[in-house]
Order: C-alpha cells, then sequence, then structure tokens
C-alpha cells in the first residue's frame, strides 16, 4: 500500500520503490513535512523529535518540543518548522506557499489539518490533505499522486473561497519540497538564450534563497522549469543522491531554493507570484499546475531515467511508450525559408520519400501576403501566389508518396500587417497608453479572452476539417512584453498572465478532442516552451533552432536531464555551414545527429549529389532499425561534452537485449586520448554483439569499457550492439 496514514502518530507515508515522502499532523494541527529520500518503512521514525544527548540537560528546542516551555510564540515557531506548504501567516518567514489577502484587509493565512483522503486506481494513487484557516473560509488542499513504479510525486494545490467575499489570492505555489537538512546543497539548473537553451548550470547554495524565475509570459529560452539538489556536489551521473523536480507550466513560472538558519533546505515553486493575482469569488476554486519531484539514489542519470519514463507513460497524450515507430520528418525551413511553393515541395516531396522520409511538413511562408516575417500572421488561408489552389494538391502528392503531412502555425500571433489586426486591435496584449512593443515584427493576441480562443479554434478546426493534415507544427516566436487587458476589471487586470496560459491549453484540448489523430510539434523559436504543462497537448518538440552540430551536444546533454529523447526533431541537411556559428563539418557528422532523437532532413535536395542522397537512405533505414531504442530505451550519458572533447551516449532497451551507443567528438589536441567508453544498462553475464568491433560480455562493457581512437575532427560512431543468440 504505497499512500498510508498512520492514526496513531497522525502520519502520512507515500512510498514507492525506492522514496519515501512522509508528512505529519503536528499537534496544533499543522501539516508539517518529516522526510523526502530513501526508503522508510516506519512512520514512527520519522516523526520530529528532538532527543537530548545528555539526561537531564536540554536545550531550548527540547522544551518546547515536550512542552516544558509556555511561550507560545517559540512552540509556534517549532511547530511550523517544514509546514508543508507554509502560508504567509504566524511566525514564518520562508518562501511562502500561499499568500492572501481576505475581504477584511487581514494578510495572514492560518492554515490547519481538516481532513484526508487516498483513492487507489490501476496504476496510480492518490492522497489529497484538506486545510483550512481557523477564522476565515480558504481551504487548500494538497494533492498527490504516484504511479506504479516510479520514484516520483506529483504533487498540485486547490485553493477555494467558501465564503461571500472575495479573497484576492497573492501566491498559490504547486508544492514546497524540504529535503534533509544540511547547509551545503549544491542546486542545478538550467539557463540559456535563443539557440543555446538548456544550459546546465551548478551552483553552490549557501544560507540564502536562489530564485529561478521567468516573467515573459512563456515558460522560455533563459531558463527551464526544472532543478536538481545533490549535497555538496557528491552525485555524479550515476551515483550518489539526487532530489529533483519539474513544473507543468508554459508560461511565468518561479522555482525558489532557500537554506535557513537552521540548514534546512526547501525548494518551492510553482505559477510566478510576480505581477501576478487571482481573485478568488465566493465558491470559486483555483488549481495550480503540478510540479513533479522525485528522489534518486544512483545519481543525475536515473533522475533522468525516472523523468523521462513518467513523460512517455502519464504525460503525453498518446500512449506513446507501446509507440516505438518515430517518424523520420522532412521540413525545408532551414534552407528555403520563406521561399516556397506548391511546385518546388511537391519535388522535394518526391525526393523526400524516396529517401524514406515519413511526414512531410511545409512550414511558415505558406499563408496570406507570408513572404517574409512584416506580414501575414492572423490571417490564415493559402497565399494565392504560392498556393494557387489550396494546400490539396500537395497534401495529394504528399499521400500518394505514402507519407503524412504537417503544416506550421503561429496561432497566438498577429503581424500589425495583417486583415486580423486591422479588424481587431483590441484582440492583442496591450497597456492603451503605451506603445506596443514588436518582437519579429509581431504582436501578442490575448489568449486569456475567450473570443480569441473561439476565434482560433475555429479557424483551426476548419484547417484540420477541410485538410488531411496529420501533424501541426504549433510555434511561439515572441516573448510578452506590455501585458494589458484594458477590458478586464482592473482588479483582474494581473491574472492575464495566468489566463493567457489557460487560455491555450484550452484551445489545444478542444482541438485534441476534436481532432483525435492530429498530433503536435511544441515550438517556441527552438525549444522556447519545453516544459511539461505543454507535453500534456504536445508530440514532439523543436529542440532548438540552432542547428550547428557541435553546440548540439551542450544542448543535448541538459535537454536530456527532463525530457526523453522521442520528443526532439534531431535534424540533419546538407547546407555546407550552419548559420548560427558559420561552421562546417562533415555530412557524417550531421548523420549522427539524426540519431539521438526524432531523425529528421531538412536538405535543399536541389543541391544534394548521389552519395549524399544514398548515404542519407542508408542513414534513415539503419535508424529505423533502432528508432525503438530512442523511443523506448533508457538513457545513459557516458560521456560528457562538457569535461571532453566529445560526447557519448547510449539507449538501453529495458529488457537489456538491445543498446545504441552513440559518440561525436569534436576535437582533438595535444594527442590526447579519449576517455574509454564505460557502458550501462546491459546484463553482464550476457555476451552483445557490438557493431562491427566484436562480441564482448556485459560485464565487460560495463567494468572495462571500449577504448576508441580518434584523430580528426568532428568524427562520429553510430554502434548497434544486440545480445549474442
Ligand atoms: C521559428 C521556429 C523555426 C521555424 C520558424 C518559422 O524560428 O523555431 O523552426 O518554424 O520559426 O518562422
Amino acid at each position: 500500500m504505497p499512500i498510508t496514514y498512520n492514526s496513531d502518530c497522525k502520519a502520512f507515508l507515500i512510498s514507492t520503490p525506492g522514496m519515501t515522502y512522509a508528512m505529519e499532523v503536528t499537534s496544533l494541527g499543522y501539516l508539517r513535512s518529516t522526510h523526502w529520500g530513501g526508503v522508510v518503512k516506519r512512520a514512527q521514525d520519522l516523526s520530529v523529535k528532538l532527543l537530548s544527548l545528555r539526561e537531564g540537560m536540554l536545550t531550548w528546542k527540547d522544551q518546547y518540543a515536550s512542552g516544558s516551555i509556555s511561550s507560545h510564540e517559540r512552540k509556534m515557531a517549532f511547530e511550523k518548522q517544514n509546514e508543508e506548504i507554509a502560508p504567509w501567516g504566524g511566525y514564518m518567514f520562508c518562501e511562502p506557499g500561499v499568500k492572501a489577502v481576505f475581504h477584511d484587509g487581514t494578510r495572514d493565512v492560518v492554515l490547519k489539518y481538516h481532513s484526508h483522503e487516498i483513492d487507489k486506481k490501476e496504476n496510480y494513487e492518490t492522497l489529497s490533505v484538506t486545510l483550512k484557516d481557523a477564522n476565515y473560509p480558504l481551504k487548500v488542499v494538497l494533492h498527490y499522486r504516484i504511479y506504479e513504479g516510479l520514484d516520483i510525486v506529483d504533487r498540485w494545490t486547490v485553493a477555494t473561497n467558501e465564503g461571500e467575499e472575495d479573497i484576492l489570492l497573492e501566491s498559490l505555489q504547486s508544492a514546497a519540497w524540504h529535503l534533509p537538512q544540511g547547509k551545503e546543497y549544491r542546486l542545478s539548473h538550467m539557463s540559456g538564450k535563443w539557440s543555446a537553451e538548456y544550459q546546465i548550470e551548478r551552483i553552490q547554495l549557501t544560507q540564502s534563497k536562489v530564485v529561478l524565475d521567468n516573467r515573459s509570459g512563456i515558460s522560455n529560452h533563459f531558463a527551464t522549469p526544472w532543478f536538481a539538489l545533490d549535497y555538496k556536489g557528491q552525485a555524479q551521473e550515476e551515483s550518489g543522491k539526487v532530489w529533483f523536480g519539474a513544473l507543468h507550466w508554459s508560461g511565468n513560472w518561479k522555482i525558489v531554493a532557500e537554506i535557513n538558519e537552521f540548514h534546512q533546505a526547501r525548494v518551492v515553486g510553482g505559477i510566478n507570484d510576480f505581477d501576478s493575482t487571482w481573485k478568488l469569488a465566493a465558491s470559486e476554486s483555483f488549481t495550480t499546475p503540478i510540479f513533479t519531484g522525485g528522489y534518486s539514489n544512483a545519481g543525475f542519470g536515473k533522475a533522468s531515467r525516472a523523468l523521462h519514463d513518467y513523460v512517455n507513460r502519464h504525460l503525453l497524450p498518446h500512449p506513446h511508450a507501446a509507440e516505438t515507430r518515430l517518424p523520420v520528418m522532412y521540413n525545408c525551413w532551414s534552407v528555403f525559408e520563406f521561399d516556397i511553393n506548391v511546385e518546388q515541395q511537391i519535388k522535394l516531396a518526391k525526393v523526400a520519400a524516396d529517401i524514406g522520409c515519413e511526414v512531410f511538413m511545409v512550414d511558415d511562408g505558406w499563408f496570406s501576403t507570408r513572404d517574409d516575417d512584416t506580414s501575414g500572421l492572423g490571417d490564415w488561408w493559402c497565399s494565392p501566389t504560392k498556393f494557387p489552389n489550396g494546400l490539396k494538391p500537395l497534401i495529394d502528392a504528399v499521400k500518394e508518396h505514402g507519407m503524412t503531412f504537417g503544416l506550421w502555425v503561429e496561432p497566438e500571433m498577429v503581424n500589425e500587417q495583417s486583415e486580423l489586426f486591422n479588424k481587431h486591435p483590441e484582440w492583442t496584449i496591450y497597456f492603451p497608453t503605451r506603445e506596443r512593443t514588436t518582437g519579429r515584427n509581431q504582436l501578442v493576441l490575448n489568449f486569456g479572452r475567450q473570443d480569441v480562443q473561439d476565434w482560433c479554434y475555429d479557424w483551426m478546426d476548419k484547417l484540420l476539417t477541410e485538410n488531411d493534415i496529420d501533424w501541426i507544427k504549433w510555434d511561439m516566436n515572441r516573448y510578452i512584453s506590455e501585458p494589458g487587458w484594458p477590458d478586464m476589471p482592473k482588479d483582474r487586470q494581473k491574472e492575464i498572465w495566468t489566463r493567457f496560459v489557460h487560455g491555450l491549453y484550452s484551445v489545444y484540448a478542444r482541438l485534441r478532442k476534436k481532432h483525435p489523430n492530429v498530433k503536435y510539434i511544441n515550438c517556441s523559436s527552438g525549444g522556447g516552451r519545453a516544459d511539461f504543462g505543454l507535453f500534456r497537448y504536445t508530440d514532439r518538440l523543436t529542440l532548438t533552432d540552432n542547428g550547428d552540430c557541435l553546440d548540439f551536444l551542450k544542448l543535448w546533454w541538459g535537454y536530456s536531464q527532463f525530457l526523453p529523447p522521442r520528443l526532439p526533431g534531431t535534424g540533419f541537411n546538407n547546407a555546407p555551414s550552419n548559420g548560427i556559428n558559420g561552421r562546417s563539418v562533415p555530412f557524417e557528422y550531421r548523420l549522427t545527429k539524426g540519431f539521438f532523437g526524432a531523425m529528421s532532413v531538412g536538405s535543399n535536395f536541389f543541391k544534394s549529389d548521389a552519395n549524399e542522397l544514398k548515404r542519407s537512405a542508408e542513414s534513415i533505414a539503419l535508424y529505423k532499425k533502432v528508432r525503438h531504442l530512442v523511443a523506448a530505451g533508457d538513457v545513459y550519458r557516458l560521456v560528457s561534452p562538457y569535461e571532453n572533447p566529445c560526447m557519448a551516449m547510449m539507449y538501453a532497451a529495458k529488457d537489456k537485449s538491445q543498446a545504441l551507443l552513440l559518440i561525436m567528438t569534436h576535437s582533438m589536441q595535444f594527442y590526447n586520448l579519449l576517455p574509454t567508453v564505460k557502458l550501462q544498462g546491459l546484463d553482464p553475464d550476457t555476451l552483445y554483439k557490438v557493431g562491427d568491433l566484436g562480441t564482448y560480455s556485459g560485464a565487460g562493457l560495463m567494468e572495462k569499457g571500449l577504448a576508441f581512437k580518434y584523430k580528426a575532427d568532428y568524427d562520429s560512431r553510430v554502434i548497434f550492439i544486440e545480445k549474442c543468440e
């Protein structure tokens, strides 16, 4: 029974195979966290007690704990230590999980245990603990959900106004996580910018508060809503204790890591409370996004694998875990940009099909006046010059070649040069007295508005009903500024950030319901919205706009910390140099990159020679033989590009019968050797055929490893490993 309540010690135990999460109700009725970490089976062992070292010698803390000190204030302080959601109220000074203003101006929330419910379903269990304010009609329910076989717990919070007067929520966080006491935690997080997403940073925490957040309206390139903590930097890829989490939110978010004066480390996260409030009217509830947390006793690698399994099995909208055929996609955006037309696309589709591509995607530039990025967004009809007879001739050709068809859209945007903006300038996000800042020449439509959501649903529904479209690439190419909503009452205007995201999710949900077979690519100038929130509705990701194969190594190392390889298109193309850094790398190196994720091709086939087409076709054919490992294998990061002139990763089948080993080097110097590549995730007693390199035991591959000779820059290998019969 993974979730239990022990009424003797008033304690909750949430147990997964390798993790225990525990709470207790204190003598004054507060709910407090007592453990998050390795498995402890006896609830009694976790209750917070302060024992004296020597009989007769009591510290002040011992005395409050035993009740022998009457100071109410100090007893409260002890009772409120590690309060599970920690509202801002009473004698507490940490980052709050709830902050509210009541109708009489009181800004102090006191939440005490009221009741709880445990619910068991076939492959998950939930616990909901209801807390209520002693004097005001605010109910806060803390939710917990665990899944079979995963050291992961989903948490979220629901606040309900049970009274008649409005309550202003100034902050309602998804969860507060308490780690074992200690003052030397190391925080891992991801920073970045456009074309440089998922860059891993590791910082030592001290008694302080570190805020990871974004305020740009989308989950964004600068920071990723993910964290990991380990003690004193002791964790490695495959060893050490790691506490980690990821937020399911595509808008402004905040994750605060703090260590207090008693060396208590905690992490609080959810919707960013900056410039954000929510008016909770009588009987209304507000539900926060989910904050998924987990614990690994075997390093960052095990933490990532838990998140990957979680995403594959429980987050993605399709039953992805069972679906191992990751279709190879063609998209020529990086070589032709807006310069497309129906004849050219039909010709490209023929070659794409010949070399083995399975999806043909038409990117930006197909609609209204869209010849560059200055006009057309908002006017979602075919360009009369580029597609004079609509999309049908192209879609028919694509389908005749046995491929499925995909189309790019950017529904949340409008160009000032468009019919839509002329008709509905009030649909954008703006302050009437301020200039509207454009980004990539476009403004953001206010998806918080119901009329904007309905407009978007209607034209997308029509597009999908009238055309045989299998994939939609849904893009979002700027951040949100001047966050005004003039038509909204003043006391609700700061709800715009949250309502925008709710509106976006709602349009996705309606479209998915009406067109259940259409799949979506999550794109935001590359990976600007790579968050768990959007993956409830989307099936694939544009990893980045950066096609540079060397930059890819670090992008992939970071990305794979929290999301699985099956999602991003990992493309290759035949452009001689990549636009971002102007670097040229061998075509074979570019082909190898394709194997890391969902392979995609972006070549200008009009410039391809016979050998390049042959090698592309051979790579695609090989990819089709191994893609089940990319889709469902366990990811092991073997050699880090941060410390070495190469990156090695492997994807091992869960039954340990097969694996894919991928190695990309960059630049050797000083006659150095590459590190020996020690494999993981194999059965030590099984013999494996390692590509054309010979036969080795799993033990040999994992303990001794493989040493490779590399001389040139940008060398790479794709090695298929299989159990010998
Ligand atoms: C963004 C996307 C690209 C491409 C362009 C089209 O930059 O990330 O993949 O779709 O928009 O304008």
